[in-house]
């Protein structure tokens, strides 16, 4: 029989990808196979996050969860984000724990599977031409990651210290995965880095130097790629080239993540954002132009250090400017080894103020975006069974739909119509 892997997997697409890859590497060298049942497998990986406050204490006691429950003799292994920055003192804490393995060393996992007590986080690592075997939890969208680390400098941000320096992955490696994974019946391709639009700055062999825009270009002439999708772009790294190839590439979907952060210059500049608030909107301005269509998201950190009620104008101003159809918006939380981890914090009650009064503009704002699409007609990528006999996808302009449907129409596009607005959700029918 087959030894079983449970694996939990908290954070961004990058890390639901590094799975991915650790599942691919344990099935193909050591015969595993994955279970949703941690109790009855032999190895129990936590492949964590630490961009936002998961209190460490709440790592602890899951971790003894799983170390009193897990079947006799199985391991535990503790990945990601997390293992980077924590390193040795996840053993000194919880001497059950396996091996621990940063977020820069996934491809060692059938090493220090085999070593006791292994601490794998070497950020300096070059994973970037690591050939890894194939595994995908879809079969019609593919993840493909294009660079790893990022080199900025963002003083609220842990991810430069656990995922290294910036690295691209060779350009050639990267059109290669993805054709396999089209040709497999993945669609649509969903290209992952911390940093996406300064692909090509460096790479750690003598390759072929090409930037972001090259890239899409090259990837979008594969035959069976019918959608490129990709996050997270930079909007320092927004120049002409990049807005007008998103615009034109009819395979680009017209969706972009563009992470605002703050609207004020004064906490862009502490956050070293490397941007102001003219050119964020001259961007918006920019991409609007070239692209009517397209759906703007964005990232926004309220009471960063500093803020004042001014600086909180400012964000809402851009907000009120640009109307994102959707925000992820988050309180400030401190993190280790950050510039800005041991500056002087807002009060909490006026970040909690804040952050509510930003996702009540918001919601606004959304519900009425929403209420314009009644009616509509969408060409739909099917990809999720949800609930009570429907089926999910998303329009090329990110707008996530569902219809009654079942597996047949997974990895099909259709022409569908909105017949009603929902907050996260629209509903609608398939034209025949
Ligand atoms: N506090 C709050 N939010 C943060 N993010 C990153 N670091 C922090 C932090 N210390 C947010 C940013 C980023 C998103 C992935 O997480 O908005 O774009
Ligand atoms: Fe963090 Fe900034 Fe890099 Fe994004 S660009 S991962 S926010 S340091």
């Amino acid at each position: 029989m087959s030894k079983k892997l449970f694996i939990e997997t908290l954070g961004c697409a990058m890390n639901s990808r590094d799975s991915e890859h650790m599942i691919a590497q344990l099935r193909e060298k050591e015969g595993y196979t994955t279970t949703d049942e941690f109790r009855e497998a032999d190895l129990i990986l936590i492949n964590t996050c630490s961009v936002r406050e998961r209190p460490v204490h709440k790592l602890f006691s899951e971790l003894g969860g799983f170390n009193k429950h897990k079947k006799k003799g199985a391991k535990i292994g503790v990945c990601g984000c997390t293992a980077s920055h924590l390193g040795e003192e996840i053993i000194k804490r919880a001497p059950y724990v396996n091996f621990v393995l940063g977020a820069r060393n996934v491809s060692k996992i059938c090493e220090v599977l085999h070593l006791d007590k292994a601490v794998e986080i070497d950020i300096n690592y070059d994973e970037s031409e690591f050939a890894f075997d194939d595994f995908r939890s879809s079969s019609h969208k593919a993840f493909i990651n294009i660079s790893i680390g990022c080199d900025k400098s963002c003083t609220f941000c842990i991810v430069p210290k656990t995922r290294g320096d910036e690295i691209s992955i060779p350009a050639d490696l990267i059109i290669q995965e993805a054709r396999r994974a089209a040709v497999n019946g993945a669609k649509e391709i969903f290209l992952l880095g911390q940093n996406v639009n300064n692909y090509g700055r460096r790479f750690s062999g003598d390759t072929e130097k090409i930037n972001f825009s090259e890239l899409l270009r090259r990837l979008s002439k594969i035959d069976e790629v019918e959608r490129i999708r990709f996050t997270s772009p930079h909007p320092f790294h927004m120049d002409d080239e990049f807005i007008e190839e998103f615009g034109k590439n009819p395979k680009i979907c017209k969706s972009m993540h563009m992470p605002l952060q703050s609207g004020s210059n004064t906490i862009l500049k502490a956050m070293k954002r490397g941007y102001t608030k003219e050119w964020f909107i001259n961007r918006v301005q920019k991409l609007r132009a070239e692209c009517p269509e397209v759906s703007i998201s964005t990232d926004i950190i309220v009471a960063f250090p500093g803020e004042s009620d001014e600086d909180f104008a400012d964000t809402i101003d851009v907000m009120k400017q640009v109307r994102f159809d959707q925000i992820f918006s988050f309180k400030y939380s401190p993190r280790p080894h950050t510039e800005a981890e041991h500056l002087t914090e807002v009060d909490s009650e006026i970040s909690s103020d804040r952050l509510s009064y930003l996702q009540t503009l918001n919601n606004e704002i959304h519900d009425e975006i929403n209420a314009a699409l009644m009616g509509n007609t969408y060409r739909v990528y099917f990809e999720e069974l949800i609930r009570d006999g429907y089926i999910s996808g998303r329009s090329d302009n990110n707008i996530v739909i569902k219809v009654k449907g079942s597996e047949e129409l997974l990895g099909v596009f259709k022409d569908v119509k909105v017949t009603a607005i929902g907050r996260t959700i629209l509903t609608g029918e398939i034209l025949a």
